[in-house]
């Protein structure tokens, strides 16, 4: 089956949901073994779509592709809103995502360098050199066409004096990067140090990736938004004025980004990812001239299209990834690279958002998100009692 569009699935017995999840993604014994162990755990609740390991959202069709996403979370209504945002989104023709760049960099601090220009004209010079040594650190990376790509140098005055900083800048590939660019960073600071006559401090990643952004669209028809009582230009009317104010108001725009942020996160820790980097990364770009909202909605014709843009340093080699529960959300997920997988997370932030600003323009969120929270809280009670 090639679809995740199942109508009413969160209605369906939890065996029903599995066997759909199994044959999509091709699960095996062991996969099954996983899935049953976690059931098992004293805190499992049957509800919106849990599974065991995670919840699952329905209906994201990116670059089309389908994906069922697996979601780490405890707040059952994230999982509902993703899975409704991303139905509304099918609807226009699904998501449409691109990397716009995919490389980290890492900083490497210098301190008591006598002469700036002297030292920056050295590193300039010796480049190559300075790269080859970085690429030393890390064959394999660069076998599989990632590794050090470039270096730039930067004058920044702090309260301790003049620091020389010298930006690494790595291609990770499929990997988060925080090890690859670190080793790197310490590979080459002692020649860096020869070239400055400096001292050296940091050598450490930049949490502020603003070179692996992730830009994701979409476009919904606009009569398919209706809610209940309200019609698709009034839940299009409410979804234009909350942007409006997150746009020129910090407390709406944090609020707006968080609402975004309930699904990255959640895919994030379902596939062993980390996410206080990407909250870190998300949140610096959203500071960068100003904190705004990273996502942007806006009318076109019979259309509503919205847009996200954000730093998405997400894997699938190496770190928590690697972990049996990770795996298994990887291979339910089917993503060949972390880009891919850094274009679907984003989209599932995107949903969030739509879904979030649709109902709080129209009815309020609380009568829905109620509902599955109250479900959520007698089944925990029982559960507790048993
Ligand atoms: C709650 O977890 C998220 C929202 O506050 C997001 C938003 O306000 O856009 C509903």
């Amino acid at each position: 089956m090639e679809t995740s569009a199942i109508s009413g699935f969160s209605k369906l017995s939890l065996e029903e949901k599995i066997k759909i999840i199994k044959d999509f993604a091709n699960l095996d014994s062991d996969d099954m073994g996983l899935i049953r162990k976690y059931q098992e755990l004293p805190d499992f609740l049957e509800l919106e779509n849990n599974i065991g390991p995670f919840k699952i959202a329905t209906n994201f069709l990116v670059n089309n592709k389908d994906y069922f996403v697996p979601m780490e979370i405890e707040e059952p209504s994230v999982v509902a809103a993703a899975s409704r945002g991303a139905k509304l989104v099918r609807s226009g023709g699904g998501f449409n995502g691109r990397y716009l760049d995919s490389k980290m960099i890492g900083q490497l601090q210098i301190l008591e360098v006598d002469d700036f220009e002297e030292g920056r004209k050295n590193i300039v010079k010796k480049k190559a050199e300075l790269l080859e040594i970085a690429n030393r650190a890390n064959k394999k990376i660069v076998e599989l066409g990632g590794g050090a790509k470039d270096l730039e140098v930067r004058e920044i005055n702090t309260e301790k004096g003049k620091n020389l900083i010298l930006h690494l800048i790595v291609d990770t590939l499929d990997a988060m990067g925080a090890n690859i660019v670190n080793t790197m960073l310490e590979a080459i600071t002692p020649f860096v140090v020869e070239l400055t006559k400096g001292k050296p401090c940091l050598r450490i990643i930049s949490n502020f990736a603003d070179r692996r952004i992730v830009s994701v669209e979409c476009k919904i028809p606009i009569q398919k938004l209706g809610i209940k009582n309200y019609a698709g230009e009034e839940v299009a009317a409410g979804i234009l004025n909350a942007c409006a104010l997150a746009k020129a108001d910090i407390y709406r725009a944090v609020t707006h980004n968080k609402g975004v942020m309930n699904g990255v996160d959640a895919v994030a820790l379902a596939t062993g990812n980390d996410w206080r980097a990407i909250e870190a990364g998300v949140h610096s770009y959203a500071a960068r001239n100003g904190y705004i909202p990273v996502t942007d909605w806006w009318k076109e014709g019979e259309f509503l299209r919205g847009k996200i843009e954000v730093p998405m340093a997400v894997a699938t080699i190496g770190g928590a990834t690697n972990s049996k529960k990770a795996r298994l959300a990887l291979k339910i997920l089917r993503v060949q690279s972390a880009k891919e997988l850094g274009i679907l997370t984003a989209s599932v932030g995107l949903a969030n958002n739509l879904a979030a600003l649709s109902v709080l323009g129209t009815e309020g969120i609380q009568k829905g998100h109620m509902k599955l929270h109250k479900e959520f809280i007698k089944l925990s009670e029982s559960n507790r009692q048993a």
